[in-house]
């Protein structure tokens, strides 16, 4: 007992020197459900009733996570996204959602969502319009936090559409200040470097900045179901790595964007690997794929809990690719368990395959990856098999075979004194 606690004081230590936003919220990455890669702005009901965005449409979905084992498993908000507004303002110029889309209101849906255990998060962007066209935050920041107060939404992700460059820190800025003055805390997720980053300023991101103002932040394009994007955002979250793990902690998280698990666009094998890499990096878990045709095998990658495990722990280390032999890269990333006399971790290893055509060998020893261990051993498990290696001796040679596209995931545990262990 005595243990764990002077552990969880030193854990707190180390964690206070990350300087996120400080209203408490996202200590671990936000997992949820989010409407824009399965429904962007389809907003037609008559031709599509069942796939607009509209308040059915998120109740629907809310319902399936219930039933499906989503919200149980960590999956506990639902996010609006674009094209959810009246092209105008009202006459007090708040904004207002859609009449016939959304009959109840936002503050009404924000109430189902919370009666169903889960949270409602909301979408606005800092320019003149939204990237789809419908009312900007620009000069009604205050008033759009306080709208956002009063429907008792629980996240807001803050687009930066149409806004001049010069403008984009300020603007981003102003929404923390709104919103750090409503008695209600949001997680605040925002697009700051990527849009700096797009309007070619990228000598202008300022990470420490950004997490003082962020729960999360977008640092590159828009994810969408192809392979090449998923293995664009590997490539430069890879080529980042160093600056983008220093400035992430609890309640600071870079966000590689959406998960896709499930669209038909991804095979099996590849769906594992977006899965894998996003949880080595701690990435929020926003899935947008449309719940109710979900195959089975799908479901089984986004609820598998030795996953989420890894990308929910509380040290929120963003893992970095540690090997690379051709088309196969290793990532590593500490977890817990975490030995309370040695200060040693556990880690997750990811064995990613880039080609999607062809099966890669690749073989490799933990300590080859950087791993230390004064036992010399630690215990090994490939979580999306349930293979179990037992335990292996840190010099020892661990062959393996990639699928195309394809992902091992592996947790390599300490093994001493378990029951001394925080997990
Ligand atoms: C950024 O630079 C690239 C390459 O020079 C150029 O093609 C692009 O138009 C620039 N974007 C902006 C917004 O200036
Ligand atoms: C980045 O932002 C931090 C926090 O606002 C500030 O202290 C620091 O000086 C900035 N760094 C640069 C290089 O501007
Ligand atoms: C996959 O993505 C496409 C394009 O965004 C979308 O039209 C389709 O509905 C998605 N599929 C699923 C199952 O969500
Ligand atoms: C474990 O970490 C604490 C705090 O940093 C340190 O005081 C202690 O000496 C460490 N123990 C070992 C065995 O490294």
């Amino acid at each position: 007992m005595i243990l764990k606690v002077s552990i969880l004081s030193l854990l707190f230590t180390k964690l206070s020197l990350i300087n996120g936003l400080e209203n408490g919220l996202a200590r671990t990455p936000p997992m949820g459900w989010m409407s824009w890669a399965a429904f962007m702005c389809e907003i037609d009901c008559e031709k599509r009733p069942h796939e607009c965005i509209s308040e059915r449409l998120y109740v629907t979905m809310a319902d399936q996570m219930v039933k499906d084992g989503f919200r149980d498993a960590g999956y506990t908000s639902v996010h609006i996204d674009d094209c959810w507004m009246e092209k105008q303002r009202d006459s007090k110029e708040k904004l207002v959602a859609d009449r016939a889309r959304f009959p109840s209101g936002i503050r009404k849906l924000a109430q189902m969502m919370h009666d169903r255990n889960l949270k409602l998060g909301i979408y606005e962007d800092y320019g003149s319009a939204t990237c789809a066209g419908y009312p900007g935050s620009k000069g009604y920041v205050e008033t759009d936090a306080k709208t956002f107060e009063e429907w008792d939404t629980d996240y807001l992700k803050f687009d930066g559409c149409n806004v001049d460059v010069t403008e984009v820190i300020d603007g981003f800025k102003s929404m923390k200040r709104a919103l750090s003055k409503r008695t209600k805390k949001m997680v605040y997720s925002c697009e700051w470097p990527l849009y700096l980053r797009v309007n070619n300023h990228t000598d202008w991101i300022n990470y420490t900045d950004i997490a003082e103002n962020c729960n999360m932040w977008r640092n590159f394009d828009d994810v969408y179901p192809s392979w090449s994007s998923i293995l664009a955002i590997i490539d430069f979250y890879v080529e980042n790595q160093d600056e983008l793990a220093k400035a992430q902690g609890p309640g600071a998280w870079n966000d590689p964007d959406m998960i896709l698990v499930g669209n038909e666009s991804l095979t099996y094998e590849m769906a594992k690997s977006q899965m894998s890499i996003w949880c080595i990096w701690s990435a929020p878990l926003l899935i947008s794929v449309d719940l109710r045709i979900l195959k089975a095998e799908y479901r089984e990658i986004l609820l598998n809990r030795k996953a989420i495990a890894i990308d929910q722990d509380p040290m929120g280390k963003f893992g970095k690719m540690v090997q690379k032999d051709g088309d196969v890269r290793v990532f590593l990333k500490t977890i817990h368990p975490i030995d309370p006399l040695t200060n040693e971790t556990s880690y997750a290893i990811a064995v990613f395959n880039k080609n999607p055509k062809q099966e890669k060998y690749h073989q490799f020893t933990l300590a080859s990856l950087g791993i230390k261990s004064s036992l010399g051993k630690l215990k090994v498990e490939e979580i999306w098999s349930k293979k179990v290696l037992g335990i292996v001796e840190i010099d020892a040679t661990i062959q393996v075979k990639t699928n195309p596209a394809g992902t091992l995931l592996f947790t390599a545990n300490i093994v001493k004194n378990l029951e001394n262990y925080i997990s």
